[in-house]
């Protein structure tokens, strides 16, 4: 059955970008983590994203990732990232592809998104990357199953929220908790 599910890495104020729109915070702290096992974060990821079969993610998500990657000059970069998984982006505006990947351009309700993602799944799960709004439409509509944090040891005062919802404490399960160094790993599951 396919779960859709927000796996993304957190400051502990609940940030997931600077008010920069920044992740070099995130990176530093990746670097500054010697005692955590090497590549455990990369597996954790790989181990993750195994079970995904579509994934969707807001506009300046995107952005980020086309600039980051210079993804508009080296395309194939992002199948080396995410292989054929289709991915739906949500805009208001004419954004550029990606050429040659499976990428469709939405906006407004996201729940025919997610029944057209559901389909394209074929039972694998959903990956909602970010921002924390478009996560929280999906929890709106009671379409938001799993909660996978990375809480790097980072407060950042500000910036792009995690999920902007109340979510009272009978609301999730905590089904999983892992250290990796100085990070903190949670897994989530929202009870409907
Ligand atoms: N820490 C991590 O692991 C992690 C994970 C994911 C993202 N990030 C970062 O966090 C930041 C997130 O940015 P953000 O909070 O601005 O969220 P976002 O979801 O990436 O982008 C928000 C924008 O997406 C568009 N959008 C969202 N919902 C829509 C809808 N239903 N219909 C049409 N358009 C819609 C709108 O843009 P337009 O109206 O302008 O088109 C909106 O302003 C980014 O910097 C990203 O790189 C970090």
């Amino acid at each position: 059955v396919t779960r859709t599910q927000y796996y993304t890495a957190t400051s502990i104020d609940g940030f997931i970008a600077d008010e920069d729109n920044s992740l070099e915070w995130l990176f530093t702290a990746d670097r500054d983590n010697p005692d955590a096992p090497e590549d455990g974060a990369a597996n954790r990821f790989d181990d993750f994203f195994a079970g995904v079969g579509a994934m969707c993610m807001g506009a300046t998500t995107y952005e980020w990732v086309l600039d980051h990657d210079t993804l508009l000059e080296n395309p194939q970069k992002w199948s080396g990232y995410y292989g054929t998984t289709p991915c739906w982006v949500f805009t208001h505006r004419d954004l550029p592809a990606i050429p040659g990947a499976d990428i469709t351009f939405v906006r407004g309700d996201v729940a025919p998104v997610h029944a057209a993602m559901t389909a394209a799944a074929g039972g694998r799960n959903i990956w909602v990357v970010g921002g924390g709004e478009l996560v929280g439409l999906f929890h709106d509509q009671g379409l938001l199953d799993d909660v996978f944090l990375g809480i790097a040891p980072v407060f950042l005062g500000g910036g792009a929220p995690l999920l902007p919802r109340h979510f009272a404490a009978d609301v999730l399960e905590l089904v999983d908790m892992q250290r990796l160094g100085g990070f903190v790993n949670l897994h989530y599951r929202v009870r409907h």
